[in-house]
């Protein structure tokens, strides 16, 4: 194991003492940096996540200009569709495209199970790089989409508010749905496996869409394929799992055996924890949109949030990724409140 100068996050999630509560955002890399807005102008989205020097390079962004105590690795979510076959486009101001989703068993019979290490090899060379550029500072974040939100925009083909086709998708065609949620599945648990010996401290999943199910469905098409899922990565790394506007399904969540559960704003902290319970770290819940307030109110927001969480078993955190026209300077006075509260209870 590697030495780091900065272990709050590992602490956090392993439910170890801490003197103040680990800060990160959610899409901390990119989005909303000036120096990424600047690579944006020269490389498209994918260039940027397939060279490891430009992966490392955003990365390691926030970590310098914001102070967070962990890196999250610049990738996305949809590589590993990309990696099962699929084409992928990323369009400026409109955001994913798959011009040819899944519809039918021939569509499912055109996916394949990759092998990770030909596909997905950069991104373990980016986290490799980013590890040894980092040089034991903060805690690495490696990550994946849960495959109830890769299937969304599988068979969706693009983002939605309701993603009503996936939906149709698995209710009508059910044994299909779950052929390839579990295809998915062994694909991501190979993804991350290699994510945590490429160097990953943690991986988080984020089932962004796990929210629109009804705690039913939740079960069926989304937890269960989560839980194989963590419980692959025990022996390899400590997991965080974020289902947005899940909530209902918080009690279920803590009990798979993940480290810490993100939460959102849509709950508050006291219900949030009471639901989980007492042996599982607690991240989150800042709206993002509450970036865009006057510095003060972001400092005493802040502040509350964390009187209400606790400093232990918890980790400061947006309840959702941080929006592209934040500005820096309110960002880091996100990231300062967090650490000047240690300070005050002293
Ligand atoms: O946290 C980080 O900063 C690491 C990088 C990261 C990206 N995407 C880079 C990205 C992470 C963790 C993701 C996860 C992701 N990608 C999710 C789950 C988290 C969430 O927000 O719910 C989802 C649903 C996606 C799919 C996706 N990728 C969408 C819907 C979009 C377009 C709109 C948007 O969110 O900006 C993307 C593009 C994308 N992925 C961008 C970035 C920085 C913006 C495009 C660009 O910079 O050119």
């Amino acid at each position: 194991m590697d030495l780091l100068k900065n272990d709050l996050l590992l602490r956090a999630l392993r439910g170890e003492s801490l003197e103040r509560p680990p800060v990160w955002m959610m899409r901390q890399a990119g989005r909303y940096l000036p120096d990424y807005i600047k690579l944006k102008e020269k490389y498209s989205f994918f260039e940027r996540c397939q060279n490891p020097q430009l992966a490392t390079e955003i990365t390691i962004q926030p970590v310098e200009q914001i102070g967070v105590d962990a890196a999250i690795i610049f990738s996305d979510i949809l590589v590993v569709p990309q990696a099962m076959g699929m084409e992928v486009q990323m369009i400026e101001g409109k955001g994913p495209l798959l011009p040819n989703p899944v519809q039918n068993k021939n569509d499912l019979q055109k996916l394949q199970l990759p092998d990770v290490n030909e596909k997905l090899g950069y991104v373990f060379e980016a986290l490799a790089l980013t590890k040894k550029t980092l040089a034991g500072r903060v805690p690495l974040i490696g990550f994946a989409g849960a495959p109830w939100t890769l299937l969304c925009y599988m068979v969706q083909g693009k983002g939605s508010k309701t993603f009503d086709e996936a939906k149709a998708f698995c209710f009508s065609q059910t044994e299909l749905a779950h052929q390839l949620l579990q295809m998915i599945t062994d694909t991501t648990i190979a993804y991350c496996k290699g994510q945590a010996k490429a160097g990953a401290d943690v991986v988080q999943i984020f089932d962004s869409w796990g929210g629109l199910l009804s705690p039913k469905d939740f079960e069926e098409f989304s937890m269960q394929y989560i839980r194989q899922i963590i419980d692959a990565l025990k022996e390899e790394c400590l997991t965080i799992l974020f289902a947005k506007g899940a909530w209902f399904a918080l009690e279920n969540m803590a009990r798979s055996g993940t480290n810490g559960i993100g939460i959102d704003w849509c709950i508050t902290p006291q219900l949030a924890r009471k639901f989980a319970g007492n042996n599982i770290t607690l991240q989150g819940n800042f709206d993002p949109s509450r970036l865009l307030s006057p510095i003060p109110e972001i400092k005493k927001s802040v502040r509350e949030m964390i009187d209400a969480f606790g400093t232990q078993r918890y980790i400061a955190n947006l309840g959702h990724g941080i929006l592209p026209n934040v500005p820096v300077a309110h960002a880091k006075a996100f990231v300062e409140a967090v650490k000047e509260y240690s300070l005050e209870i002293v």
